[in-house]
């Protein structure tokens, strides 16, 4: 398969779906938007959150070396001191004193402005700091000054020392954290790939720094299996080692997995070996010691740190992307996203065949027997082909048909999403298959 078939779905087909079946909203809509703000939408909001509980699990609850945190957003002001942000968290940006239009530096070949198309108009690159601001209390003033984080990581960093003496945790051992971040983006764009704000998954992994190489190479290739056990087709990811002159200030190697978006190839998280800048940073600035002891060999060590860093917005990006599948059944098109089964944002729907007076009853009967573990849907609208259709297009794994027959037999017809096989099944059996095959 080529490249330009494999990323062959459109941003636009998505966009599109994203609002028509309630993912994803522009911000502030009736308002005419909010650039680089987006509204996750009834669906949108239980796939994001399945991302981030199937990351939370592979990490925390099925592995005894990482541990969880919920660190504030806003943070005392010498933490973005201290880790580099406020010198140097910055992209060049240039202005086209034509059309007034303002650019990342680095998106511009040469020296015609993109928007306007005039030669010659676009000042020089000047640095933007991308950090927002706001203040403390009533008075605006610089002593107020705080920031909303760029990153969840830092308030990992500064909580290296509770985490670990609270937890009794020896070296390698991680803490993970999953929240929102902000950056004031110069061009945010290609839909919710590059936002202002948006939510991070990001994991500290602390080892001993004569192990950080072999800690690093784990770290992607475990982060690359987890996209593809999640169901994204691997020929559509890669690992892109960056070159000694792109890296981060705090970064000795960092090796991103990207994804094949309908722009191209884009980083869709970043694995960063960060040494031990940002515990030497935080301890130099705040004076407090930032060393592990250990107990055995009474040494003090600062520890090396191993950063998979994630965005929960990209990852739905991708999976939404490649989820999406056009195919052709019996002389019509029928869209469906076939996502893995933990990521799907319905789980199962239940159908009477029609609204008829004794099956709407058997069926909301049978709802209320699988419901509540996950998201279901009841569903009694149309007639039930549309309703399959329906439900192919948000990408539900299971639909339970309850037919005349069921008053009869007491048993359901069970409908494959993919395969669109269906097989009878007896309702006392109905929980204990859909939980084998939703693996829940
Ligand atoms: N702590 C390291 C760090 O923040 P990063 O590469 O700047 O590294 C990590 O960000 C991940 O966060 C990215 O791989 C991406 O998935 C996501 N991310 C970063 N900026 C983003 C933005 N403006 N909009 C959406 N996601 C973003």
């Amino acid at each position: 398969m080529s490249e330009q078939e494999s990323a062959s779905t459109s941003m636009e087909t998505i966009v599109s779906l994203c609002k028509r079946r309630g993912f994803v909203f522009q911000a502030s809509e009736i308002y005419g938007g909010q650039g680089g703000s987006w509204d996750y939408g009834p669906l949108g909001v239980e796939l994001k959150r399945n991302i981030k509980d199937a990351w939370w699990r592979s990490l925390v609850f099925e592995r005894d070396d990482v541990v969880g945190l919920d660190s504030a957003i806003l943070q005392n002001p010498r933490v973005w001191e201290a880790s580099g942000h406020v010198a140097t968290f910055a992209d060049p940006m240039v202005d086209c004193r034509n059309c007034k239009k303002r650019f990342r530096a680095d998106d511009i070949p040469g020296d015609t402005c993109p928007s306007c198309g005039q030669k010659g108009t676009l000042t020089e690159a000047r640095m933007f700091n991308l950090m927002f601001k706001t203040f403390v209390g009533p008075v605006e003033e610089a002593a107020a000054t705080v920031y909303l984080r760029p990153e969840t990581a830092q308030g990992i960093f500064v909580n290296f020392s509770n985490v670990q003496t609270s937890m009794r945790k020896k070296l390698p051992f991680g803490i993970a954290q999953v929240g929102k971040s902000f950056r004031n983006e110069i061009t945010p764009g290609n839909f919710v790939f590059r936002s202002r704000e948006f939510e991070q998954m990001e994991m500290e992994y602390f080892c001993r720094p004569d192990d950080a190489d072999r800690t690093f190479e784990e770290w992607i290739a475990t982060r690359f299996q987890w996209y593809v056990d999640h169901g994204m087709r691997a020929e559509r990811l890669r690992i892109r080692p960056h070159a000694t002159e792109e890296l981060a200030h705090y970064a000795r190697a960092c090796s991103d997995v990207e994804y094949l978006f309908p722009m191209g190839w884009s980083e869709l998280e970043g694995i960063a070996n960060r040494g031990d800048f940002d515990l030497r940073q935080h301890a130099q600035f705040s004076g407090k010691d930032l060393a592990f002891f250990d107990d055995e060999t009474k040494e003090h060590i600062v520890p090396f740190v191993v950063e998979p860093a994630a965005g929960v917005d990209r990852s739905f990006l991708a999976f939404l992307l490649d989820a999406y599948r056009e195919e052709e059944v019996s002389g019509e098109k029928r869209v469906v996203l076939k996502f893995h089964p933990r990521l799907a944002p319905i789980k199962v729907a239940v159908l009477p065949l029609s609204r008829n007076e004794r099956l709407v009853p058997a069926a909301r009967q049978v709802h209320d027997l699988v419901r509540g573990r996950y998201l279901t849907q009841y569903d009694d609208s149309q007639s039930i082909g549309k309703r399959y259709r329906r439900q192919d297009e948000t990408g539900t794994p299971l639909c339970v048909t309850v037919d005349f027959e069921t008053l009869d037999d007491n048993a359901v017809t069970v409908r494959d999403r993919d395969s669109m096989e269906q097989v009878r099944v007896p309702i006392a059996n109905l929980p204990a298959m859909l939980a084998e095959r939703l693996g829940t």
